[in-house]
């Protein structure tokens, strides 16, 4: 009998459509086991080859039970990608930037891929990698004015970004931050001028090839990005 070979399992959050549609469809090339976490399996174009579950990450209760579901049937994780985010803002400033649009568009962008990390990491081992996808919109180093709600979300995504690769290192996890360039989704509209394939290539990168030591770092075509 042939030595049995271990598939990658990973997750991709907000696998619906866009970037992690478009994520989960390559892993799955790549023969990853793919686990394709959507908050409306029914409502979604089939994804051939991934195994849908079902997980809303602004909702601590859809974590937990995503978590528990992966434990029993998996038992371990070797890759996420913290792919789920939502643009709530159509105009405006922090001037009159609504604190409830804030704590909406956080309870997704922010605080999700950080609840699903805690309840995650202890079924990754060493080598283990998290991918969290953000935004040039969350940089510190480039002022922003746009989508003020969705533009601190991705900062403050950034710092949970740092938290976590220090709080993982020991373990030999690696925690990195990517943006994806403007993409053409139904986010980033007609004229954005790059490719749901190019937008892929900087998280499958950071995924698959980059240095399994890297970590802590914000990322974009296979290269470091300021803060
Ligand atoms: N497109 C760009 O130009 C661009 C640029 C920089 C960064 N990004 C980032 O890239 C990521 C993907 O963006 P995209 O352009 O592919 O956006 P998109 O086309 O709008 O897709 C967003 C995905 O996130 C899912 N989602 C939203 N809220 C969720 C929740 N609470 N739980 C689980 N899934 C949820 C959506 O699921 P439903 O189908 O259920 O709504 C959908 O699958 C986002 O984090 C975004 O901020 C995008």
């Amino acid at each position: 009998m042939g030595k049995a070979v271990t598939r990658p399992i990973t997750l991709i959050t907000g696998a619906s459509r866009g970037l992690g549609r478009e994520v989960a469809q390559r892993l799955v090339a790549e023969g990853h086991t793919v686990l394709a976490g959507v908050r409306d399996p029914a409502g979604m174009k089939p994804l051939p080859g991934a195994d849908v579950l079902p997980l809303d990450v602004s909702d601590p209760a859809s974590i937990t039970a995503a978590a528990a579901s992966i434990r029993a049937r998996h038992g371990r994780l070797d890759g996420l990608v913290n792919n789920a985010g939502i643009l709530l803002d159509q105009d405006g400033d922090a001037l009159t930037l609504a604190a409830e649009l804030l704590q909406r568009t956080f309870a997704t962008n922010t605080m999700g891929p950080l609840r699903l990390v805690q309840v995650l990491a202890p079924l990754m081992a060493r080598g283990g990698r998290i991918v969290n996808v953000s935004s040039g919109g969350g940089q510190l180093s480039e002022p922003a004015t746009w989508a003020p709600a969705y533009c601190i979300s991705k900062t403050a995504f950034n710092a949970v970004t740092v938290q976590l690769a220090e709080a993982l290192r020991p373990m030999g996890i690696a925690v990195n931050a990517v943006c994806p360039g403007w993409v053409r989704t139904d986010m980033g509209g007609a004229a954005a001028p790059r490719s749901l394939q190019q937008g892929a290539d900087s998280i499958l990168w950071l995924l698959l090839q980059a240095d399994p030591l890297l970590t802590g770092g914000f990322w974009r075509d296979g290269a470091r990005i300021p803060w």
